[in-house]
């Protein structure tokens, strides 16, 4: 059905705390935003109706930014849609000729569309090719488990998906590709059922952590919220808001870590000896003290925003700080280079779809 933007109610993303976002993010008349995670344009929809704003929209996927055509014609001169990565966004907006802003809002993680559409690879509900790329750059999850060493898929796990069991999953995985390559998302979740057993109701899906561990993996996820939030300090102008909701406990403790430091509550800021330099003044002041969580009414209604956290910040006018808060890391060593080349060719066999069926086939 056409909404009111004209545009069609396709499979939609529902927008996650976005009474809660607009709050925080105070969109005010002639200002200038960004939205740095499009996704189905609904933070970007609800902010544009709010006032009178000039509003910046990225996103990394080619497909969102396709997909909100409607909503820029709709507010045309108002909303202008960027595709890249929002570490660049000082780049992107560069190009129109902005270099600060009133306000920065970044919704991590993935949107419905994306998990939904089993050809992006990204749900282990959906059998598709084992891809999980948000843009079009970077390798694929199936080159990962096709060419890393044991060790390597162990530690991506147990870093990125916090899985007790990587290393006997990584174990399995490796057996498993010596007999044939993982071509699709269901070829993964076998292993890892074999490993962990059937999923059980009203249980998470034993695949989880595996998934969400090569998704952050594969997209570089946390590099880039450290280095977008590094970003938006340097854009917001003295009193602008930063918005951000994450999903995850990785996720949160980098926007967490993020605000502490920026708020004057760092280790150093607090440790300092008396022969010590002075810290550097805050550059934010902390809007929500502890982040804030959905309301029942909200996780009732959408599932999908039980595990969300939202942080936010007031822009002060002291100077950004430059230094990326600390990230949880993996060390890959790649296995030999013949590896690599049969992942690569696995991969492109992927997209071809001539490996097994990549239909649109649900689990349980
Ligand atoms: C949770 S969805 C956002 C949904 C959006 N707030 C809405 O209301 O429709 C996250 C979006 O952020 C995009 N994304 C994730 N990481 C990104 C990055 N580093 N740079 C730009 N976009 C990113 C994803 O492609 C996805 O479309």
């Amino acid at each position: 059905m056409p909404s009111a933007d004209g545009e069609q109610d396709a499979p939609r993303h529902v927008p996650v705390m976005l009474r809660e976002v607009l709050e925080y993010l105070a969109p005010g008349d002639g200002e200038v935003h960004v939205d740095a995670t499009f996704g189905a344009g609904g933070y970007a929809r609800a902010i544009l109706q709010a006032a009178d704003v000039r509003l910046f929209g990225i996103d990394r996927d080619p497909t969102a930014i396709a997909g909100g055509k409607a909503l820029a014609a709709r507010y045309s001169g108002r909303l202008v849609l960027l595709h890249g990565r929002f570490s660049e966004m000082e780049a992107l907006l560069a190009q129109h000729g902005v270099g600060a802003v009133d306000g920065v809002v970044m919704d991590l993680g993935v949107s419905s569309m994306q998990l939904d559409e089993a050809e992006r690879g990204f749900s282990f509900m959906h059998d598709g090719p084992l891809d999980m790329r948000m843009g079009t750059e970077g390798i694929s999850a199936a080159e990962v488990v096709n060419t890393f060493r044991e060790e390597d898929i162990a530690d991506i796990l147990k870093t990125y998906g916090e899985e007790r069991r990587a290393r006997p999953i990584a174990r399995a995985i490796v057996r498993r590709r010596k007999e044939r390559p993982f071509m699709t998302t269901f070829d993964l979740v076998e292993v890892v059922e074999q490993v962990l057993g059937r999923p059980r109701a009203g249980k998470k899906h034993p695949a989880t952590r595996t998934f969400q561990a090569l998704r952050i993996f594969v997209n570089r996820e946390l590099e880039e919220v450290a280095r977008g939030l590094l970003a938006a300090e340097r854009l917001l102008k003295p009193g602008g808001r930063l918005v951000v909701v994450s999903f995850h406990s990785l996720e949160d403790r980098i926007v967490k870590q993020f605000f502490k430091t920026r708020t004057g509550r760092g280790e150093a800021q607090s440790r300092r000896l008396p022969h010590e330099p002075e810290p550097p003044a805050p550059s934010f002041e902390d809007l929500a003290p502890g982040g804030v969580a959905p309301s029942d009414e909200e996780v009732a209604s959408n599932p999908r925003a039980r595990s969300a956290r939202l942080r936010a910040g007031r822009r002060t006018s002291a100077p950004a700080m430059m230094q990326l808060p600390a990230l949880p890391r993996v060390r890959v060593g790649m296995g030999a280079g013949d590896a690599a080349a049969a992942a690569r060719s696995a991969t492109a066999r992927c997209r071809r779809g001539d490996g097994r069926s990549s239909g649109r086939r649900r689990r349980r």
